[in-house]
């Protein structure tokens, strides 16, 4: 039997689950962690943190705790790089006035970093992966690529201004895309992450009435992460990515090799994925152009048919 309290659970992959408290109050729980993606131990720190705040974002809820997940190799390395990325995990949970109230750590000979985070929301104001209308407008709040670019940093391809532009792309809160649809009120939203943009498009189209448009032209992503396609570097989840999502994609879509590469490139940190009513659009890009979220556009729309299916032109 099923707790009728869990009003979001994992049956639809969506961001994070939501229990409700009371009529008003409901609690958003999430966990996210993973290994190094830099080399520079502060700017992972920032990054994971950031990755992990963003599930309750997408939701459209209030980041309040947060608790450390640490694996650490203690006996082998310096403990400065742990306490880097430690301190770059809280420089962002302060950004995000998130408070840490503890955590755990065990010692294990890879690095690996995360966070759990609760949040609140009002049980009405929950968004979920799924609820987007046909007609809305479909917008994206940071370029793609970076699963891309941080293959060719581990390959020791990527130079300084590269990692710089990427790094600063994925430790970016999706704080103000989050309170600016909040404001203008959306149909539903998720964050791109592991699945890639064509994904995260099949979890909210996937036993739904209707299917979406991407207008590939409108998609940003990194210049440099079409250049690292075109020399052949991806990373492994691209391939699981294709293999899995593939099938929701139409036939009639066109999609060049790197546009596929970057469409099915997993993301970490990624931008929100927003479907608003067509009506709110131009007020949604300008609460987001206000709040300092510049990169944000559309990329496509939400349409009748054909239903369950991502078209791509
Ligand atoms: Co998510
Ligand atoms: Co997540
Ligand atoms: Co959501």
């Amino acid at each position: 039997m099923q707790d009728p309290n869990l009003i979001v659970g994992f049956e639809r992959s969506d961001d994070a689950g939501v229990y409700k408290l009371s009529e008003d109050l409901a609690i958003i729980q999430t966990v996210d962690f993973f290994t190094p993606i830099v080399d520079d131990p502060y700017w992972f720190g920032q990054i994971a943190a950031a990755n992990a705040l963003s599930d309750v974002y997408a939701m459209g809820g209030k980041p309040l705790t947060a608790m450390n997940l640490v694996c650490f190799p203690i006996k082998t390395m310096d403990i400065e790089i742990l306490k880097n990325i430690l301190r770059g995990g809280l420089d962002k949970l302060k950004e995000a006035e998130t408070t840490l109230v503890g955590g755990h750590s065990i010692e294990d000979n890879e690095i690996k970093y995360g966070l759990s985070i609760n949040g609140i929301i009002h049980p009405n104001n929950i968004l979920t992966n799924s609820n987007a209308k046909v007609g809305d407008a479909l917008v994206l709040t940071k370029p793609l690529g970076t699963g891309i670019i941080n293959t060719a940093i581990k390959g020791g391809m990527a130079n300084d201004k590269v990692i710089a532009k990427v790094s600063e792309s994925m430790a970016a809160l999706n704080k103000n895309a989050s309170l600016a649809m909040q404001e203008v009120g959306v149909s539903a939203c998720t964050d791109i992450t592991g699945f890639g943009l064509i994904g995260h498009l099949c979890e909210m189209v996937r036993g739904n009435d209707f299917g979406m448009v991407i207008h590939a032209q409108k998609v940003p992503y990194f210049q440099e992460a079409r250049e690292y396609a075109q020399q052949g570097l991806m990373p492994a989840g691209t391939f699981r990515n294709k293999e899995f999502f593939s099938k929701w994609v139409d036939p009639a879509s066109t999609m060049p090799p790197f546009i596929s590469d970057i469409f099915f490139d997993p993301q970490t940190s990624g931008g929100l994925l927003i479907s608003v009513p067509r009506e709110k659009a131009d007020s949604l890009l300008i609460q987001l152009r206000g709040k300092n979220v510049p990169e944000a556009v559309i990329i496509g729309e939400v349409v009748a048919e054909p239903k369950e299916k991502i078209i791509v032109f």
